[in-house]
């Protein structure tokens, strides 16, 4: 991320740390772990949720097939600013709220995707924002696909065993925070 970019994240952080939810980007080490779930080569649509200044995606943009399509969300408006500035043509970042993807999948007339890909702050977000994110997700994926979703500790995991079929734990200390990552099937 360039410094324009660190600065205009660290300033939202400050307006708003809860819908943020941490004021230093995921590190190298948390991204591979984020992305190691992922089949690249058989990945045709990918969606990323709170894509903040865009270092998933751009990780995600190197791996991706030339014919795949990556949508990302992120909702606030200066970090979108940022994000809008990676050039690729098999990105589609909306400005917007990731639990409004099903009806931008309808508009844009493309399926339910292979994996959704989630930088999103759920421990910090409002309790029904939090819910709708899930029910987005259960709805939005196939029997087949994946959630994979950082958080900062093990407070979701029950309930994310309630909600999905099969929940799979990994765990990197090489991030500010230390993070689990999730990664779940409908
Ligand atoms: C912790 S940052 C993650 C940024 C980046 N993906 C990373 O891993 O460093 C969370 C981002 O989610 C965005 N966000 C929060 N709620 C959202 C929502 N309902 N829909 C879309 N984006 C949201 C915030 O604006 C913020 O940029």
């Amino acid at each position: 991320m360039g410094k324009t970019g660190k600065l205009v994240y660290i300033r939202e952080f400050l307006r708003d740390y809860r819908s943020i939810g941490t004021i230093a980007p995921s590190s190298r080490a948390l991204i591979a772990k984020m992305l190691r779930p992922i089949n690249f080569s058989s990945a045709s649509l990918i969606v990323e949720f709170g894509a903040g200044e865009g270092c998933i995606t751009k990780e995600i943009l190197k791996k991706m097939r030339p014919d795949a399509v990556l949508i990302s969300f992120e909702r606030n408006e200066n970090i979108f600013g940022v994000l809008s500035s990676i050039k690729d043509k098999r990105l589609i970042a909306i400005k917007d709220e990731a639990e409004k993807l099903p009806s931008y999948l309808i508009s844009f007339n493309l399926p339910k995707p292979d994996y959704i890909v989630s930088g999103l702050p759920l421990a910090s977000l409002p309790k029904d924002v939090g819910k709708k994110i899930i029910d987005t997700v259960k709805t939005s994926l196939p029997p087949q696909g994946r959630y994979i979703q950082y958080q900062y500790s093990l407070k979701s995991l029950r309930g994310f065993r309630e909600e999905f079929s099969s929940v799979k734990l990994d765990f990197t200390l090489w991030n500010i925070p230390p993070a689990f990552v999730y990664t779940c099937r409908v």
